[in-house]
This record gives C-alpha cells, sequence and structure tokens, in this order.
C-alpha cells in the first residue's frame, strides 16, 4: 500500500499527508470494473470480451493493438488511469494525467477492409454524445469528424486506428478520450472544457453509460453503415449552415457547412456548388 502510494505520488497523482498517514486526494475516483460494469447495459455487457484496467500504459489504442495481433476478435476493452505517450489525431498528443479523464480503446473485428468502415468514427462520435447527454448533460455537439465539443469547447476526441487486411479481415482500435476532471493548468493548445461540471456523473458512470452505447454501435456497423446513424450525426452537428474552413494538407477551403454525407463525408457550399471532402487528414474550424 504505502510502496503503491509512493509511486502514485511519483506519477503526479495527488496525495494526502497527514497523522492518520496518506491517502488519495478525495477528487480523485479511481476506475473500478465493478462500478463501469454495474453502469452497463446487460446487453453491451454480454458484448465484452475483457475489460482490463491498467494504472499506466504508453498508449490504450497501442495496447489494445497488440492484443489483438496475439488474439483477434471483438469487444477487447482497456482503461488506463494514465497514459504517457497519449495520441490524438492528426499526429497530436493527448493530454492524459493520472485518475482524471477517460483513455479508453476497444478492438473489433470487421470484414471487408477500410470500405465497411467509412464513416464508423463519427458514429462513434454520436455513441460518446447520446452517453454524456444521456446523463443529464445538455450542451454536447460534434464538430466534424469526431471531436466532442461542451458548450463549443472541446471535451473528447476518436482516435481510429486499423490493423489486418486493407480489403478483407480487419481489426479496428477505437480510442476515445473524454476530458472528464483536467487539471486547469494543462497544456493544451486549444480552447478545452470538462465534464467536471456535471451534476452526479462519475468516470465510472461515465464509461459503463460510452460502452453501453458503443459495444451495440460496434457490432452493428458492419451491416447498417454510417447512413443509419447520419441523421443523429446531424442532430449533434455544431456548425450546421455556419461558415467554416477546411484545411486539406495544403489547401484550405471555407464555405458554408450543409452538413454529412451518407459516407461521413463533410459538405460544403462554396461559390455555389456543393462539394464533399473526406479522409483522416483534414481539420476544420468554426469561423463564427
Ligand atoms: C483526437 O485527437 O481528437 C483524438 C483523441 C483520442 C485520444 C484517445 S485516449 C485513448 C486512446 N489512446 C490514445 O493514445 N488515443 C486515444
Amino acid at each position: 500500500m504505502w510502496k503503491h502510494l509512493n509511486q502514485l505520488e511519483e506519477w503526479g497523482v495527488p496525495i494526502v499527508k497527514n497523522r492518520q498517514g496518506y491517502r488519495l486526494h478525495e477528487d480523485v475516483e479511481l476506475l473500478s470494473k465493478p462500478g463501469i460494469l454495474a453502469a452497463m447495459a446487460p446487453h453491451s455487457r454480454r458484448m465484452l470480451k475483457e475489460l482490463l484496467i491498467v494504472d499506466r500504459v504508453d498508449s490504450t489504442n497501442t495496447l489494445v493493438r497488440n492484443r489483438l495481433a496475439e488474439t483477434a476478435g471483438s469487444g477487447f476493452v482497456c482503461l488506463a488511469e494514465q497514459q504517457t505517450q497519449g495520441r490524438g489525431r492528426l499526429g497530436r498528443s493527448w493530454v492524459s494525467p493520472f485518475g482524471r479523464n477517460i483513455y479508453l480503446s476497444v478492438g473489433w473485428e470487421y470484414e471487408g477492409g477500410a470500405a465497411v468502415l467509412e464513416g464508423l468514427s463519427l458514429a462513434v462520435g454520436v455513441a460518446i454524445c447520446d452517453a454524456i447527454k444521456g446523463l443529464g448533460v445538455v450542451d454536447v455537439a460534434l464538430k466534424w469528424p469526431n471531436d466532442i465539443l461542451l458548450e463549443g469547447r472541446k471535451t473528447g476526441g476518436v482516435l481510429l486506428e486499423m490493423t489486418g487486411d486493407p480489403v478483407g479481415r480487419c481489426q479496428v482500435i477505437v480510442g476515445i478520450g473524454i476530458n472528464f476532471a483536467m487539471p486547469p493548468d494543462a497544456e493544451i493548445d486549444q480552447p478545452w472544457a470538462d465534464l467536471s461540471g456535471a451534476a452526479g456523473m462519475t468516470r465510472n458512470l461515465l464509461t459503463g453509460a460510452v460502452l453501453s452505447e458503443l459495444m451495440p454501435l460496434l457490432r452493428d456497423f458492419q451491416s447498417r453503415g454510417f447512413r443509419h446513424y447520419r441523421e443523429a450525426w446531424e442532430r449533434f452537428n455544431a456548425h450546421r449552415g455556419q461558415r467554416v474552413r477546411l484545411t486539406v494538407g495544403r489547401e484550405v477551403v471555407e464555405g458554408i457547412l450543409c452538413g454529412v454525407s451518407d459516407n461521413g463525408a463533410v459538405v460544403l457550399q462554396t461559390e455555389g456548388r456543393q462539394r464533399a471532402y473526406s479522409g483522416g487528414e483534414i481539420s476544420l474550424r468554426g469561423l463564427e
């Protein structure tokens, strides 16, 4: 116990020391497997192959990728209290301090390669928003393709990675980061928010709610495709009808955001015509 607390302190975890001994600061609620399972809908719980919680890892996506290389299959879930090399989209890093937020990855296997996965990361965004909204937070929205916004500021994101055959049997690693109680001095280079103000919410409840939405989505996505989730995505669309700027490699395009297509591309009205843009390297900024 003593050794464990010392280790946690070395990792930057707030420890309270007094005459009675050492304890974790009350703001830190550790992830708990029973807590998460209790917060999940039974049909989603049955889709879990394994739920692994680790204290510290480079990236939960890397851990799941390595596990899939050993044992293929769907439903392996990994959560970490801390990531030392958390990754974001577009080669960015993902700030991942101990015990504060949610760092979650799920492995799933599909037939049909990259083609069947079109729009999956957007649909995952819908699942996360549904979970957050289901816990009573109203002002949650999506910025294309899958940034989770709270009152207009980034609160979460999705990083999808793929292994296996790009046109056949492949494994997807769905990585989700949600800011729950980010330290105020966190070095994040864009406006951000977290869920610390949400009454009654805990990391275990939120994780259970996210997994409850996510597991059936991952199971059904191959047969349904993004088309099934498009309308729900639009309901969370933060920029519909607004002027936005897309950065596509070196090209910059501005226009009015009309919506998303059945395969998850973003559709912009520019100079009197509509054009769809898709691909992992595109970033979007609202201009209003
Ligand atoms: C983004 O840039 O918006 C995507 C962020 C994804 C972060 C999550 S945290 C769990 C998983 N492991 C990682 O290294 N990244 C994802």
